[in-house]
């Protein structure tokens, strides 16, 4: 059995579980069979992990981290009992869909759904995670376990730019959060999946220096790099991204100028100008490699 390690509740749970016999068999699991009188218990058994709820407190914060609006569309993956997408839809607005794979909790999620009045913006499908496309979403929530989180961070660096992660208890490993907050004694991350800027970019400029290449190696969110103005090399430093958002510093001392974009693809738009000038300059980059 997976356990939430480091949680002595959830141990707990599992153990008086498994001594007096509560614990859901995982024979039962994925079975079509939903019994109405079903009910759910602490630490049982799941597939890659067992269930244990989000408190409500942290769930309502985990969406707000993610500014979760009327028009987003949020995935919870392994989504227990429901609440984390019928919080979505009820106190956010958002379409949300959660991909459970025990049936019992699916077909509970549905019911509660019906009850609390957003069945028509809600979806519950039984599912297991790492076969169940989520790449649509706008926000993602999970509460796995590191080495879930791990395995499915590749699919979502591809997942669209902007895109925001929420994720109870556990991190993403050199992934460092965009954000955290603690309720209650727990923790929450905040990942915006950054647009990708690894490559070489060239621009021209109508002012100083007319002819721009940089070259950026990209570390999730963050990028380092050379570049040449007019053959002069300069090194880039300070690359930040959220989302397609992205800024850096090229140079230092009186040719230092700080650069602001938002990434389309294979280009670049967005202003340049010297720490403390109010003159900004548009630059629009193209990628050559
Ligand atoms: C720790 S609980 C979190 C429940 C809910 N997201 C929340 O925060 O309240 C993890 C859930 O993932 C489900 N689960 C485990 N492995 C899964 C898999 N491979 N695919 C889909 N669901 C899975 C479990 O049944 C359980 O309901």
């Amino acid at each position: 059995m997976r356990t939430l390690r480091g949680r002595a509740p959830v141990v707990a749970a599992t153990l008086v579980a498994a001594v007096f016999g509560y614990a859901v068999h995982a024979a039962a699991q994925g079975s079509a069979r939903a019994a109405e009188d079903f009910k759910p218990s602490v630490g049982q058994e799941g597939k890659d992990v067992i269930w244990v709820p989000t408190p409500q407190a942290l769930v309502e914060q985990m969406l707000r981290m993610a500014e979760t609006r009327p028009t987003d569309y949020v995935i919870d993956l392994g989504s227990g009992d429901g609440r984390t997408v019928i919080t979505a839809a009820k106190k956010f607005g958002a379409r949300a869909l959660g991909i459970e794979y025990n049936a019992d909790m699916v077909e509970l999620s549905k019911r509660a759904a019906r009850d609390e009045g957003v069945a028509a913006r809600t979806q519950f499908i039984r599912g297991d995670i790492f076969k169940t496309s989520f790449s649509e979403a706008t926000v993602l929530t999970l509460y796995l376990l590191p080495s879930l989180n791990l395995k499915l961070r590749p699919t979502i660096l591809e997942m669209k730019p902007g895109t925001r992660i929420v994720s109870h208890a556990f991190d993403m490993a050199e992934w460092k959060p965009d954000q955290t907050a603690n309720v209650e004694g727990r923790t929450a991350y905040l990942w915006i999946v950054p647009a990708k800027v690894e490559g070489t970019w060239r621009w021209e400029s109508a002012s100083g220096p007319r002819a721009y290449e940089a070259t950026f190696r990209q570390e999730f969110q963050t990028f380092e790099g050379t570049a040449k103005a007019d053959n002069r090399p300069l090194k880039v430093t300070d690359g930040r991204l959220q989302g397609e958002t992205l800024s850096f510093t090229l140079g230092e001392g009186d040719s230092l100028r700080e650069f602001t974009g938002r990434v389309r693809g294979t280009r670049i738009e967005g202003t340049m100008k010297a720490p403390g000038s109010g003159t900004p300059a548009t630059w629009v980059a193209t990628r050559v490699k």
